[in-house]
C-alpha cells in the first residue's frame, strides 16, 4: 500500500517513540496521538484521530501487568473495548489498522514456540484485556493486521534491562528467574518490521508473531548483559514461583516467526545481535 502519512496512536510510549523516529527516517509524515491530549477511550477523540488518516498503527495500551489485576475494568476499557471501537470507526472510514498485541494472550505452557494458529488462553487480567482487543478488532470487520510482540525493550521506557541494571546498582547479589524463556527484542527492530509490513504492495491482514531470533532465559539474558557491560554484581538463578507478584506470567514466551519472516523475505536478527547493537549506543 502506498501511504504518505502514518497515524501512530501511543506514539510517545516505548515502541511508539522508536516507530515515530523510524517512520520519519523513511521519509513519511507522522501524526502522533497519546496521553494527555488524546485518550483512546474517548470516542470523539478517536474519531478525530481516524478521520483523514491513511493508515493507523495502534501502540496504545494499558501495560502495567500487575496493576491490571486490580484495575481490570480500566485495562479492559483501554486494551479491549476501545480497540473494538477503533475498528468500527476505521471500518466506516475505510482506514486499515495495524494493532500491537502480546505473548500474554497465551498461557505459556506449550513445550514449543507459539505460532499464530495456537489457541490463546490468557492467565492474567492484562493478557485477557489484550486478547479482548484482538477479538473486538477482528469482529469490527475493518482491514486489520495484528503484530504480537514479547520481551521488548527500548530506550524510551521501563523494561527488563532498565530494571535489572538498576537493581544491580543497589545490591551485591541478584536472583533472576531461569524458567521464563523468550527473545529480547529491540523496539527499533520492531519498528522496522512494522514499516516493512506497511510498505508492502497490499496491506497484510491477519496475525503475525514478531521476535528476535533465538531464545534465552531471563537469567541467561542477565548474565549476557552483565558480561557485556562489565557489571560486577553476582547473579543466581531462581524460579518464578520464588517471587510473589500480583499477575501470573507465561513461562514460555517463545514465538515461531516463520509466517512473518516468509512474508518479509528475511530473518529477524538474533537477540544477541540486537542487544549488542543496543548496548553499543550507550544510550539506555
Ligand atoms: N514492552 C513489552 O515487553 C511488550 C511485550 C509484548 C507486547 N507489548 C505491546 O506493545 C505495545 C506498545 O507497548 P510499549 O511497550 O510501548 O508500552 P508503553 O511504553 O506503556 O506505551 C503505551 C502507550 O500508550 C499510552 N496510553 C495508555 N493509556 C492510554 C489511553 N487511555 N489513551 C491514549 N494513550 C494511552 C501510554 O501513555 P502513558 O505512558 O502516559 O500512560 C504510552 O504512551 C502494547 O500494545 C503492548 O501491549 C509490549
Amino acid at each position: 500500500m502506498a501511504f504518505q502519512t502514518m497515524t501512530i496512536l501511543g506514539g510517545k510510549g516505548m515502541l511508539g517513540t522508536d516507530l515515530v523516529a523510524t517512520t520519519k527516517k523513511r521519509g513519511f509524515d507522522v501524526c502522533v496521538y497519546d496521553l494527555p491530549e488524546f485518550d483512546i477511550t474517548d470516542d470523539k477523540q478517536l474519531e478525530a484521530a481516524v478521520s483523514g488518516s491513511e493508515v493507523i498503527v495502534n501502540c496504545v495500551a494499558y501495560t502495567n501487568v500487575d496493576h491490571a489485576e486490580t484495575q481490570t475494568e480500566l485495562a479492559n476499557e483501554i486494551n479491549g473495548y476501545a480497540i473494538g471501537r477503533l475498528g468500527q470507526i476505521a471500518k466506516d472510514a475505510g482506514v486499515p489498522v495495524l494493532h500491537i498485541s502480546t505473548d500474554f494472550v497465551f498461557d505459556g505452557t506449550k513445550a514449543a514456540p507459539y505460532d499464530e494458529l495456537d489457541k490463546p488462553n490468557p492467565i492474567s487480567a492484562y493478557g485477557g484485556s489484550k486478547r479482548l482487543g484482538e477479538t473486538r478488532l477482528a469482529e469490527s470487520g475493518c482491514a486489520h493486521c495484528i503484530v504480537r510482540l514479547q520481551w521488548s525493550y527500548g530506550k524510551q521506557g521501563v523494561n527488563f534491562i532498565t530494571k535489572i541494571l538498576n537493581a544491580a546498582k543497589q545490591r551485591d547479589l541478584l536472583k533472576v528467574v531461569d524458567d521464563q524463556v523468550g527473545s529480547p527484542t529491540h523496539t527499533v527492530e520492531i519498528a522496522k518490521v512494522i514499516l516493512d509490513l506497511l510498505q508492502m504492495k497490499t496491506f497484510p491482514t491477519g496475525i503475525y508473531h514478531c521476535a528476535a531470533g533465538g531464545f534465552v532465559s531471563r537469567y541467561e539474558m542477565s548474565r549476557f548483559l552483565f558480561d557485556m557491560l562489565g557489571v560486577q554484581t553476582k547473579i543466581e538463578p531462581c524460579k518464578t514461583a520464588d517471587f510473589k507478584s500480583a499477575a501470573q506470567r507465561p513461562l514460555n514466551s517463545r514465538f515461531d516467526c516463520t509466517k512473518l519472516e516468509t512474508l518479509l523475505g528475511r530473518s529477524m536478527p538474533t537477540w544477541q545481535e540486537m542487544l549488542k547493537n543496543y548496548l553499543a549506543t550507550g544510550n539506555f
